[in-house]
């Protein structure tokens, strides 16, 4: 039994979003204290260099944990290959009403619906000063304001604070807690959305002699024929890669939890299937062109690899987190070495695709 199981059940007992903060908090300010227990080990074989970018694990720290750039120096130190941080708006907002944070214990699952909650660009831009080493990969993950209406003018303005800074920026559109969000991933707005952003892009890659891949996340919950067109459109506007995916609004019938018809996003060990399916349809889709990032239900090694024979190169992780601790981290990778050496590749990036081969 680790450190943190021990504490869980005292954890557990406090409102999900004030341990939450608390959590942060303590990452934040006792950043060597934190990870003073964390085996940090290197994997040969769980290298990949994509983009110019040397990850030296697959596994990745998903959006939302951190959403301030508060307690990157802490996180980079866990095992994780990478960690995103945000969703950060151009201003501070403060989200929707508590309680909007919501364990699912018997599910290991959580429903959120906070609403980008964050301190606004300044602020995010402060802490990224501070806080990010050169050598380690930080994305950065970008999202409308609750009362913009014209969202592309928002992701606009992070797009040029950020581009400088960020080893790779995610353009989020699909976080079901703000109101029309989603709509932005449908045919009618997304080509005109991500020819606009790509445009600038380059731009800022020759301002900053620098290229700044960009990600685009998208939500579990649309059709074959919706993942199609999207697939389609991110690679005519060469988007760099498609993180899969943000939480679920759909409920599955077995979940056990009193929490489980909370409105808002579901995370967790019950999105697992439900993200590797579109996963796979998205690596049909796109033929290997595009780097896939799969996300949703990841406890342990088997699940990251099962994502990463699915199609994905990356990974990432956060309700697995809240439920074993930052520990994990370690194991997953440590694991995962020894299933890729067991199936006798050299690499992670051999396994890629594998189930889905012909
Ligand atoms: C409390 C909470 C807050 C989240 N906030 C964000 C966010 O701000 N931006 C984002 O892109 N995804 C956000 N996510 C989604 C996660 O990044 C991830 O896509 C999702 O939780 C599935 O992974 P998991 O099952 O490992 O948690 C959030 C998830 C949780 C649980």
């Amino acid at each position: 039994m680790n450190f943190y199981q021990i504490f869980r059940p005292l954890i557990f007992k406090l409102d999900a979003e004030f341990a939450h903060n608390l959590a942060i908090n303590f990452l934040k300010y006792f950043p060597n204290l934190a990870t003073s227990c964390t085996i940090n080990k290197k994997y040969k074989n769980l290298q990949q260099t994509l983009w110019s970018l040397d990850f030296k694990s697959p596994v990745g720290m998903a959006a939302g944990f951190d959403k301030n750039a508060e307690a990157i120096k802490a996180l980079q130190q866990f095992g994780f290959g990478f960690v995103e941080v945000g969703t950060v708006t151009p201003k501070a907002q403060k989200g929707n009403d508590k309680p909007r944070l919501f364990r699912l214990q018997e599910d290991r699952a959580i429903i959120n619906r906070l609403g980008f909650n964050n301190k606004g660009a300044e602020v995010f831009a402060k802490n990224i000063s501070q806080n990010k080493t050169l050598k380690e990969i930080i994305g950065i993950n970008i999202g409308k304001n609750k009362d913009t209406e014209n969202a592309i003018s928002d992701y606009i303005l992070l797009l040029e604070k950020f581009y400088g800074s960020a080893s790779y920026i995610t353009v989020n559109i699909s976080s079901p807690n703000t109101k029309n969000l989603r709509d932005l991933q449908k045919e009618d707005q997304l080509d005109l959305f991500l020819s606009t952003l790509i445009l600038k892009a380059r731009e800022l890659e020759k301002l900053h002699n620098k290229k700044t891949p960009i990600w685009l996340k998208v939500a579990p919950d649309l059709t074959l024929e919706e993942q199609k067109t999207i697939a389609q459109i991110a690679l005519k506007n060469k988007i760099d890669a498609l993180i899969i995916s943000n939480t679920t609004i759909s409920r599955p019938q077995n979940l056990k939890s009193k929490n489980a018809q909370e409105v808002g996003g579901l995370s967790g060990e019950p999105l697992f299937e439900k993200s590797n399916e579109v996963l796979k349809n998205f690596y049909k889709f796109t033929e290997g062109q595009i780097v896939l990032v799969g996300v949703g239900g990841i406890k342990n090694a088997q699940d990251a690899y099962a994502k990463i024979k699915c199609g994905a190169s990356l990974v990432q992780i956060y309700s697995g987190l809240i439920y074993q601790g930052f520990g994990v981290v370690e194991k997953i990778n440590r694991d995962l070495s020894e299933l890729v050496e067991k199936d006798g590749f050299k690499n992670i990036s051999q396994a890629i695709g594998i189930d889905l081969a012909a």
